[in-house]
């Protein structure tokens, strides 16, 4: 089955009860209404990038809001900042409306700033996202926690978001399970010691970070694995878990989001999880770092 997209009017009655099961299922949830309206002095964020080139994207992190890999003058960095800042409260009103099964349980981390074409970076296919994947972070274990984001095109131009979405997870995992290397406590240790990694990875970092590795190296899996292609307009935003859904980034330029994590046990249904469902593929318990 391919993930499905579920269209949320903001206006109408909401069944946030079915949103919830939906996304936890696999779904994209598109808002396609939603307001976010930009000041005339932010128009030049969608403009040119205010982007120091360096890292993949511009953000926020943290309490403190700390600007990262902007360009700009400091009037203009700053007003980029607070765009982020109110882009973070954004996120969290949404979820606070439409998935209040998740407000108190979720922690807001990072707020990035997208402002370059998908297309023109070259990159190493370890980081190439138009390649159908789920996200894993190499350096920062998530442990018993889900990666839930949301997205927002603000191109000015007119330009969609354009993704292509892939097939449940569950039969992802059944065919690139048994090619994973197995997990080693031993290595998961070394790496935290010499800080290659925040903390210590567990048995479903580790074969997160693999998955993710192996089907971007596979492009037979690449080409012929199920998918759908998906438009993301301008002023649209969408919400999904992007550790659950496939996804690769097919074009676009200028889009913000908001990285959220949600423990797996505040979740509806636990039993959705990447965590559970690979549990269940291996047939027994995933072991803890
Ligand atoms: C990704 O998470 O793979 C990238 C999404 C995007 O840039 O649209
Ligand atoms: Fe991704």
């Amino acid at each position: 089955m391919i993930s499905p997209i579920v269209t949320v009017p903001a206006s109408g009655a909401q069944d946030t009860a079915s949103l919830v099961e939906a996304l936890e299922g696999g779904a994209v949830l598109l808002f396609p209404d939603l307001d976010f309206p930009f000041s005339p002095f932010e128009e030049r964020f969608v403009e040119r990038p205010f982007a120091d080139g360096k890292a993949k994207n511009v953000n926020i992190r943290g309490e403190a809001a700390e600007l990262k890999g902007a360009a700009g003058t400091p009037e203009e960095q700053e007003a980029l900042r607070q765009l982020l800042i109110r882009y973070r409260r954004f996120a969290q009103g949404l979820i606070d409306r439409h998935l209040p099964a998740y407000t108190g349980k979720v922690t807001l981390a990072g707020t990035s700033y997208r402002p370059f074409d998908v297309d023109q970076r070259k990159l190493s296919w370890r980081r190439d996202d138009t390649r159908l994947h789920v996200d894993a972070f190499p350096s920062n274990p998530i442990g018993q926690k889900r990666i839930l984001r949301i997205f927002r095109n603000i191109n000015p131009s007119g330009q969609p978001r354009l993704w292509r979405v892939g097939e449940d997870f569950g039969a992802m995992a059944e065919k690139f399970l048994p090619r994973l290397p197995g997990y080693s406590p031993l290595s998961a240790s070394l790496l935290a010691a010499l800080r290659i990694t925040k903390a210590k990875r567990s048995e479903y970092d580790h074969l997160m970070l693999h998955l993710h590795d192996a089907l971007k190296q596979d492009m037979g899996y690449q080409g012929s694995a199920p998918q759908a292609d998906v438009r993301f307009e301008p002023g649209q935003t969408w919400v999904t878990f992007s550790d659950l859904v496939m996804h690769g980034a097919m074009g676009g330029r200028y889009m913000l989001e908001q990285t959220a994590y949600l423990p797996v046990a505040a979740q509806v249904r636990p039993e959705t999880s990447p965590h559970a469902i690979l549990a269940q593929k291996l047939g027994r318990p995933l072991r803890q770092a």
